[in-house]
């Protein structure tokens, strides 16, 4: 078990980290998924079931992993996903993840459910930005953050899809988890537990969701769980129509976030938009769907010349990164891959996340024998039989 920071070589070493820091229900928030949760393994099972497929004697001393992710330059193929409630993980939240992902040049995206302005994001980091769009039904609420991401100069609006009622994360109806944590007997047990978690917490600026905290209370003065939070403020009849009418009003580059279907996936394409990123929400929404990876191919033989097709989800090595991309990804991103890397250290754990990725997709490209990621091929990877 790593007690510090630069004991932890990958992901899980980092996760183990964040166990120990975290209060109970804010870890299991981070660490659970929907139902049995078979969603959630299978997206990094799924990996297993492919091999790489090396060449050698390519001459690699020389490697370039940038990729181009809707007109941004990524010196990384993987980057930060849009998550919620950072600063409830480290007090730095949000601003701890823009900065390493800053210096990684990789994208980051701000979540809705975000804990720090867009505006205050736009100023910190001149790396590339996205910014996660949740559907309410309040349409001054979508009107206002729309205005507030282009006022901060975001390059990117991602609308998430596949959250169109709350999954069943039973570890949170377990623990009782709520943003803003709600104070009970049990769960000031959890805080109490982990003191410095908690001082950094209740001493520091007061927690709220800052994209929303001026039209809803839910999030930062009444306390609610995120399945709720979906179930209640979201736009249940959200529709193609919708999608494509926030893709007008934006006017930049725009993504669907939680398209999994070839159909869908199609649909995107008829509707301008510029990327889609194949996701199951982590496991967090429909447990017994397909993972990412195994829908990865069909998607990109249906409309991979036609739109940029991100894997999200699953990604705890390198080398998942270089099946991602030998099957035709145009970049990968995660959302835990890095959660638990603030939760253990802020930013100087998203930075170690992040450079074990780079050392591995580096070494994992010396060993198949390619200097460029466009050089990774379908015929350099085959599904085993199973
Ligand atoms: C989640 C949302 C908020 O908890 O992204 O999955």
């Amino acid at each position: 078990m790593p007690r510090r920071l630069s004991q932890c070589s990958n992901v899980d070493d980092l996760r183990d980290l964040a166990r120990r820091r975290l209060p109970g229900p804010i870890f299991h928030y981070i660490d659970g998924a929907a139902d049995d949760e078979v969603t959630y393994r299978r997206n990094t099972h799924a990996f297993e079931d492919y091999d790489l497929v090396p060449n050698v004697l390519a001459g690699v001393a020389d490697i370039d992993m940038s990729v181009e992710v809707m007109g941004c330059q990524l010196g990384l193929p993987i980057f930060c996903s849009p998550t919620a409630l950072q600063r409830l993980f480290h007090h730095d939240g949000e601003r701890a993840v823009a900065r390493a992902a800053e210096k990684f040049n990789t994208l980051f995206g701000v979540s809705s459910l975000g804990t720090v302005g867009l505006d205050e994001i736009g100023r910190l980091i001149s790396t590339p930005k996205m910014f996660q769009f949740y559907f309410h039904k309040d349409r001054a609420l979508n009107a206002a953050m729309l205005e507030m991401a282009q006022a901060a100069e975001f390059d990117i609006l991602t609308l998430t899809v596949d959250t169109i009622t709350g999954g069943n994360r039973e570890r949170d109806l377990r623990t009782g988890f709520t943003t803003p944590p709600r104070l009970t007997p049990a769960s000031a047990f959890q805080f109490a537990v982990k003191p410095s978690w908690a001082l950094n917490f209740f001493l520091r600026e007061k927690f709220e969701l800052a994209q929303l905290k001026d039209h809803v209370g839910e999030g930062s003065n009444i306390a609610i769980s995120v399945g709720d939070y979906f179930s209640t403020m979201l736009d249940q009849n959200m529709s193609w129509d919708d999608a494509a009418e926030l893709r007008r009003s934006w006017g930049r580059k725009f993504c669907l976030k939680g398209v999994m279907s070839v159909a869908d996936a199609r649909r995107a394409v008829d509707m301008g938009a510029d990327a889609i990123m194949i996701s199951n929400h982590g496991g967090r929404q429909l447990d017994g769907a397909r993972s990412p990876f195994d829908q990865l191919e069909e998607i990109v033989q249906a409309v991979g010349g036609d739109i940029e097709v991100i894997l999200d989800g699953g990604i705890r090595r390198g080398t998942h990164v270089l099946k991602a991309m030998a099957l035709g990804a145009t970049a990968c991103s995660g959302g835990r891959m890095y959660l638990y890397a603030l939760a253990a250290a802020g930013q100087a754990g998203v930075e170690k996340a992040l450079s074990n990725l780079h050392s591995e997709i580096e070494r994992g490209m010396k060993l198949m024998g390619v200097t460029r990621l466009s050089q990774l091929k379908p015929e350099m990877i085959r599904r085993r039989q199973v």
